[in-house]
């Protein structure tokens, strides 16, 4: 386990996402409402780059660029088709102004 330095809490407000690459593995750091939140930016249909596509901040949806499978953020769980399986999730916290993100 590693914990990486996403941004400055200023850089991530509300309703948005950034990404950040630890080795091959990328991950969507989500500020919903205040709350944040972790998830593999690949899709468990086919790899899509999920957390580059579009999302909904206040149902905390993210939506697949290459198919259109909605995954719950907080949960990582596909609410629809074509993904079947769950996307993994990454504790985040705020140290001293700092957004991390742990990584397994
Ligand atoms: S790769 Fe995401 S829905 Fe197909």
């Amino acid at each position: 386990m590693a914990e990486i330095d996403v941004c400055p809490v200023e850089e991530l407000p509300p309703g948005s996402v950034k990404i950040v690459i630890a080795g091959s593995l990328a991950v969507g750091v989500y500020n919903l409402g205040g709350e944040y939140y972790g998830l593999e930016d690949r899709c468990s249909h086919d790899d899509g780059p999920l957390c580059e596509g579009d999302f909904e901040a206040e149902d905390g949806i993210a939506i697949c660029p290459r198919h259109g499978a909605n995954i719950d953020i907080r949960t990582g769980r596909p609410l629809t088709l074509p993904a079947t399986e769950p996307v993994d999730t990454f504790p985040v916290r705020v140290e001293d102004g700092v957004v991390k993100v742990t990584i397994a």
